[in-house]
């Protein structure tokens, strides 16, 4: 199973409107991934889910990261890098199980001009530690304001091309 997860919690953030456009491209190609988004973390995380603790509202989170074989990360840019409440996130969930031998297609988001390159890189770092296996075609989405248009889609002709590459040989992978 697919599983897209929108990185970060930010009400009203352009992740959310990417992941949701990746998850309509999958359903498009017959597959039905699910969406994790980390706005739907629970609130108190720090306290009620790291370091061997768990909530049951996090334990949905945890099942439906134990039945994907496939993630697509959505990452925005935060500072230079990828979110902290997405590292939180990955904290929280089982060691090694959770991410252990499986496969991850990375996307990265910035308003800036660089898409997030760097906190990709260093999401790949954490990705190796866990034995994650990344896709070699990471897409990095710059000036993401002007990449959507009125249905929170996005629709330049580099992109679309760029995009379905990357859903087509995440497909395959
Ligand atoms: C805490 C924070 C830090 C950010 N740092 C950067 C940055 O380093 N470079 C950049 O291009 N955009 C930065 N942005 C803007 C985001 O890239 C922008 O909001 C984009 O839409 C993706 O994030 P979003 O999903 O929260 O909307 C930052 C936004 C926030 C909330």
């Amino acid at each position: 199973m697919i599983t897209i997860i929108s990185g970060t919690n930010r009400l009203g953030c352009n992740t959310l409107k990417i992941a949701k456009y990746y998850q309509k491209q999958f359903i498009s190609k017959g597959l039905t991934p699910q969406l994790l988004n980390l706005q739907n973390l629970p609130e108190n995380l720090i306290i009620s889910d790291l370091y061997g603790s768990r909530s049951t509202e996090f334990e949905k989170m945890q099942t439906l990261v134990n039945n994907t074989s496939k993630f697509v990360f959505v990452i925005p840019e935060y500072n230079g890098s990828f979110p902290g409440v997405l590292k939180t996130f990955i904290d929280a969930c089982n060691f090694p199980s959770s991410f252990y031998d499986k496969k991850a297609c990375l996307v990265g988001i910035s308003s800036g001009k660089y898409g997030n390159i760097r906190g990709i890189e260093h999401f790949n770092g954490v990705c190796a530690y866990l034995h994650m296996h990344t896709m070699p075609l990471r897409l990095h989405l710059a000036d993401i304001k002007n990449e959507l248009n009125e249905n929170d889609e996005l629709f330049k002709e580099d992109t679309l091309k760029f995009t379905t590459q990357q859903i087509e040989k995440f497909i395959a992978y």
